[in-house]
């Protein structure tokens, strides 16, 4: 391997304690006391791959909507049925719906008018000798395709700027904070008025009936209108801070690595590049599941009502340092997308988000290599990830 493998570690080690300064080395170091422990007044902990996987496929036993787990906390703002707030029956259902949500041209047309803008301010950026901050770049990217699950063309009148539809969609993802266990009244009031500000142009969408559009394609998948609504709020309050988080860090990782050149002339390499960024960087930390039937994780006995986090940063990058040319250890395959029934459905989306902006900046780096000058992690945040990285054109 070429570069500097340690200032990649210590970026990433200084991103995960921007945001979690006291928690993430606590999480790592008690992952490496054991694969699971209970951890009086908090849950029971599980960092062990395998298990974390046991524990997603497993359905039936832990589930995501119960007390303690997260799934509920959403309700008040994007009703009963979206997705991350159900479980069994009605969850598989409507997944079932949903399974050819995606295909790849229909994914391709959602993130393309987003790429040639995000192409655009990257190349005018750099072209006029400027410095292009990447986050924000993301950022509006991840709102391009926010406007586009709402059903709304880029010359609608009224449109809002991408940036203003990213910020809605984080001002909701953002009411989720570690050791929240509910949304006060007026948390979720301010969640209902964003949701409420995407919802009206949905609608339009819905009933506009034309499956060309998302919504529209919802309603041809058989959703009803309260369903449709409930599954586009939870793709923009998912998908949005994942993606903002990620694609930066997989930018720093490859250029620290000292990766950038070789993949620019050689796309060869990028799905394992990509694939091995998620795994160490792990955009979704951690997941949340309540017992509903007594039982064991490995040989830990577990109980009805106990939460159980699941540490899927400690799973993935106890598994070793950032090496593309390793190959994944079966057990963590995808963990990051999450396992089972709530396996990540935007993962066509997000793939696609993440190759067109990496495909940009390498084709640019070709025409004229870019660095990066200055960078500065976020503090106090829910996901961790970059607040600034900015590229420039390169000596
Ligand atoms: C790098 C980017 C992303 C990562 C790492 C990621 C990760 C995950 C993970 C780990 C889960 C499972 C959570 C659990 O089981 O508790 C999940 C679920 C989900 N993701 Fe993603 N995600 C990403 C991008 C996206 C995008 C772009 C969208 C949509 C625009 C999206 C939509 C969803 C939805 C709706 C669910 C809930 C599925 C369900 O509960 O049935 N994600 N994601």
């Amino acid at each position: 391997m070429t570069g500097s493998v340690t200032a990649a570690e210590r970026w990433e080690r200084r991103v995960q304690l921007g945001a979690h300064p006291v928690l993430y080395p606590l999480v790592r170091s008690l992952g490496a006391l054991g694969p699971v422990l209970r951890l009086p007044g908090l849950g029971v902990l599980v960092s062990e791959a395998s298990l974390v996987r046991c524990v997603l496929m497993d359905g039936e036993r832990f589930v995501k909507n119960g007390a303690s787990a997260s799934g509920g906390l959403w309700t008040p703002v994007v009703g009963p049925r979206a997705l991350v707030n159900m479980d069994g029956k009605d969850h598989r259902e409507l997944r079932r719906k949903l399974a050819d949500l995606f295909t790849p041209g229909s994914v391709a047309a959602m993130v393309e008018p987003a790429r040639e803008r995000f192409l655009s301010r990257v190349e005018h950026g750099l072209d006029n000798g400027a410095r292009v901050d990447l986050v924000d770049c993301v950022k509006e990217l991840a709102g391009g395709v926010i406007s586009r699950l709402l059903g709304v063309l880029d010359d609608a009148p009224g449109r809002l700027p991408d940036r203003d539809l990213f910020n809605l969609g984080s001002s909701i993802s953002s009411l989720v904070r570690l050791g929240r266990p509910s949304l006060t009244p007026r948390q979720a009031a301010k969640g209902r008025a964003a949701v409420e500000l995407l919802a009206g142009p949905a609608r339009a969408a819905f009933h506009g009936n034309d499956p060309a559009t998302f919504p529209g394609r919802l309603r041809s998948l058989g959703m009803t209108e309260e369903e449709a609504l409930g599954i586009i709020s939870a793709f923009v309050m998912v998908g949005t801070e994942t993606l903002v988080s990620f694609v930066p860090r997989l930018v720093a990782l490859l250029s620290d690595t000292g990766r950038i050149s070789a993949l620019a002339a050689d796309r060869s390499g990028l799905p394992a590049a990509v694939n091995e960024a998620l795994r160490y960087t792990v955009p979704s930390p951690m997941m949340l599941r309540n017992v509903v039937v007594d039982g064991a994780i490995g040989a830990k006995a577990v109980r009805t009502g106990d939460r159980i986090l699941l540490s899927t940063v400690h799973a993935a990058k106890s598994l070793g340092g950032f090496d593309p040319d390793q190959p994944t250890p079966p057990q963590a395959r995808q963990l990051w997308f999450g396992a089972g029934p709530h396996f990540c459905i935007g993962m066509p989306l997000a793939m696609a988000e993440i190759n067109a902006a990496l495909d940009v900046l390498l084709d640019r780096y070709l025409k004229k290599p870019w660095t990066i000058p200055s960078r500065k992690v976020s503090t106090g945040v829910l996901i961790p990830g970059y607040q600034k990285l900015e590229l420039a054109n390169g000596s």
